[in-house]
């Protein structure tokens, strides 16, 4: 039996709203990392803003180890947290990881539709697109390590689903 499930994946993927969705399936509580790190450190974009990323990073750091001693617990990461693989060990070792992924056009559309990228600092460049694009070059060979899960076209509850099928055959 896998205890917690770990979200993953770029930047507007849709993991906090698949990971709600799959807490309600499975009864699980449901946890963001970045909602934790802005409750207990303020807005994302302030600290990136005051501190920079570096800072930010070990905000992230401490609340990932936080959150994976939790236990039934749905947790959607920031796009970025697998970058560090202590992280990736931490998280591993508190339960499953899945990847969702989605295309560029599609992470653009998604992140405007909810003005996503105002409050993204790696993503505030006159050419948000561009940036998207070299952002998930760079990071593929990290979200490939994961399972994963095209999210384009489907909604949050039928990716939870699917996920949540994978499990229980894994079971
Ligand atoms: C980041 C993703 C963001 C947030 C921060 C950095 C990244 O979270 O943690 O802006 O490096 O991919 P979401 O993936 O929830 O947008």
């Amino acid at each position: 039996m896998i205890s917690n499930i770990v979200l993953t994946g770029f930047m507007g993927t849709g993991k906090s709203s698949v990971g709600k969705e799959l807490s309600k399936i499975r009864g699980m509580t449901f946890v963001d990392t970045d909602d934790e790190i802005a409750k207990r450190y303020g807005p994302i974009d302030k600290i990136f803003g005051d501190h920079g990323e570096e800072y930010f990073r070990e905000c992230e750091r401490l609340i990932v180890r936080q959150v994976a001693s939790l236990s039934a617990v749905v947790i959607a990461t920031g796009g970025g947290a697998v970058l560090d693989p202590r992280n990736v060990e931490v998280l591993s070792d508190s339960g499953e990881i899945f990847c969702l992924v989605a295309s560029p056009k599609e992470i653009v559309k998604r992140l405007t539709k909810d003005k996503g990228i105002k409050i993204r600092p790696l993503l505030i460049s006159e050419n948000p697109f561009g940036a998207i694009h070299e952002l998930l070059a760079d990071r593929q060979n990290i979200y490939e390590q994961f399972a994963q899960f095209e999210t384009g076209g489907k909604s949050p509850l039928e990716i939870a689903l699917k996920i949540n099928a994978v499990i229980n055959d894994k079971n």
